[in-house]
């Protein structure tokens, strides 16, 4: 297992731990997003947007003050709230309408977030250096992010 696989592994269960039983959004998505900056190396920003009256708006998030309101279809997110898909930016530089929110900010992972099957926002992470995220980011942060809809308690032990 990478070191980057161990990483996560972890963080996904801490992640579960922190947020089982809990089911206020707003506490969730900030405990998340804190879990995340503090636990990932190379981080300048962990933000959730939530797609609300056809644009992503600003969630509970961790680093310098965000971009409010972005549209379907603008920057890293609003592509990804367009695609439904995860991506992975190495040189944020080079992606076209990319919005800088902190100018620290140089790569960039940004992963969708579904509710009942449905797409209900987004996961941002930024980092100040050069390609920190890859396929592996992408696909653990999709695990991750809906745990932001809290965890249920198992009833009772295991047998
Ligand atoms: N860079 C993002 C905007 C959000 S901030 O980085 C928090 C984008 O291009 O969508």
């Amino acid at each position: 297992m990478s070191e980057k696989t161990e990483r996560y592994e972890l963080l996904k269960q801490q992640a579960q731990a922190l947020l089982t039983g809990q089911f206020d959004l707003v506490a969730n998505m900030s405990n998340l997003a804190s879990l995340i900056f503090n636990e990932l190396p190379q981080l300048n920003g962990t933000s959730f947007y939530r797609f609300k009256n056809d644009e992503l708006i600003l969630g509970p998030f961790q680093g310098k003050p965000a971009c409010m309101h972005i549209a379907v279809g603008k920057g890293v997110c609003g592509t990804v709230a367009a695609t439904k898909k995860p991506e992975v930016v190495p040189n944020v530089h080079e992606f076209s309408g990319h919005i800088a929110c902190d100018s620290a900010s140089n790569s960039e992972v940004v992963v969708p977030i579904f509710k009942d099957g449905k797409f209900w926002g987004v996961l941002d992470l930024d980092s100040p250096e050069y390609n920190t995220f890859d396929d592996v980011d992408a696909s653990y942060l999709s695990e991750i992010a809906p745990i932001v809809f809290g965890v249920q308690a198992e009833i009772g032990g295991r047998a």
